[in-house]
């Protein structure tokens, strides 16, 4: 397609485990322009844990999704996350780069709960200007296996990612490029998913915590059927709504009480363990998850500070069509991993 230029396009995939989402970027004015969307859903069989349990089914998803943002060869970005990749800000003794990147494989020793021949390791000196003894530094460990399934599954699909990024950071590069307020002081950002909650801490913008929690819409839904004896059609329907049906009352109040606690557990092990005790100031949340009628209310109310939505497109310039027949209000919370993933700039 010629109405790209297609050098400065950037496609941010996220293969989650409820939808498979795409947003395409260009990059060549200086805002960077949201010029596709494309969503298409996974069946509850597909992807269950993080794992994929039906190959073929993913895979087709993963074309047709590519296939439909009507580009061939780009810049993919996507990104791995889970249990089997470790985020950690560490304090080390002040040295220069080269020295880091040896030092760095001692320090992931004491740190990442992994053999260390079986991990890809990463850091980045978050104060490289500083003039201390020590410098703060973030640890990235994934297990190299989750790197290259990740890699193997989309060559079956036909695609060759450029960059493999970590889910944490590409949330946190969306956040920072619409939510800019949300990198003062310590704040909670939660991507509410199909299966997982992506629960990630920041201190004046740093990540200083990022965990999973097994808790996201397909939970929700179960509880309704379960407790309601309704169909799953009909309990998606309440979940994708935008009044807050009495029917929902049971499975907010639950799911949202393990939400605040999950919270509350990462703010107490940081207490414990960091000079971090400051209090979480806001939660922003985005994800499926965070559309469920009253929920984000219920956990202000229950944790006594603001729960915001995060909007992936608040700050984008978005062409005209870009969504097609996807209503933005809709699908704006569910596209903050796919916008930070297709931020990063082709260059
Ligand atoms: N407009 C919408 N279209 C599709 N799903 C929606 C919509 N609004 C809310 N949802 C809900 O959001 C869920 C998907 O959310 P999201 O895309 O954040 O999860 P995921 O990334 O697929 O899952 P996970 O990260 O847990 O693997 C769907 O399962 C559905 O219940
Ligand atoms: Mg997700």
């Amino acid at each position: 397609m010629a109405i790209f230029g297609r050098k400065n396009i950037s496609v941010g995939l996220d293969v989650g485990s409820g939808l498979v989402k795409a947003v395409v970027i260009d990059h060549s004015s200086p805002a960077p322009e949201l010029v596709k969307v494309v969503i298409t859903p996974l069946n509850d069989t597909a992807i269950v844990e993080g794992e994929v349990m039906d190959h073929g089914i993913v895979v087709d998803a993963i074309r047709q999704t590519l296939v439909a943002t009507g580009l061939k060869a780009t810049h993919l970005v996507v990104s791995v996350g889970g249990r089997d990749v470790i985020v950690k800000k560490i304090q080390v003794e002040r040295v220069k780069e080269q020295q880091a990147r040896e030092l760095m494989r001692w320090e992931a020793e004491q740190h990442v709960p992994f053999d260390m021949d079986s991990v890809e390791l990463d850091f980045q000196v978050l104060d490289p200007d500083g003039d201390g003894l020590d410098m703060n530094v973030l640890l990235v460990a994934a297990k190299r296996e989750l790197v290259e399934a990740k890699q193997a599954l989309l060559l079956e699909a036909g695609a060759a990612p450029l960059v493999i990024d970590v889910d944490a950071f590409a949330l946190h590069n969306a956040f920072e490029a619409n939510h800019p307020e949300a990198m003062n002081g310590i704040v909670a950002l939660l991507n509410i998913g199909n299966e997982a909650t992506n629960l990630n801490i920041l201190d004046e913008g740093v990540p200083i915590l990022t965990r999973d929690l097994g808790i996201g819409t397909r939970r929700f839904r179960e509880d309704l059927q379960r407790e309601h004896g309704i169909s799953v059609e009909e309990a998606e329907e309440l979940l994708r709504g935008f009044d807050r049906h009495p029917l929902l009352d049971g499975a907010v109040s639950m799911r949202g009480e393990e939400i605040a606690i999950g919270l509350e557990r990462a703010t107490t092990f940081l207490a414990t363990s960091s000079r971090h005790f400051g209090q979480v100031r806001a939660v922003y949340a985005c994800g499926g998850g965070a559309r469920v009628p009253g929920l984000l209310p219920w956990l202000a109310e229950r944790l006594r500070i603001p729960v915001q939505p995060a909007n992936a497109l608040a700050k984008l310039t978005v062409r005209d069509g870009a969504l097609e027949f996807l209503s933005a209000d809709e699908v704006a919370p569910l596209l903050m991993l796919s916008v930070g993933l297709a931020l990063r700039t082709a260059a």
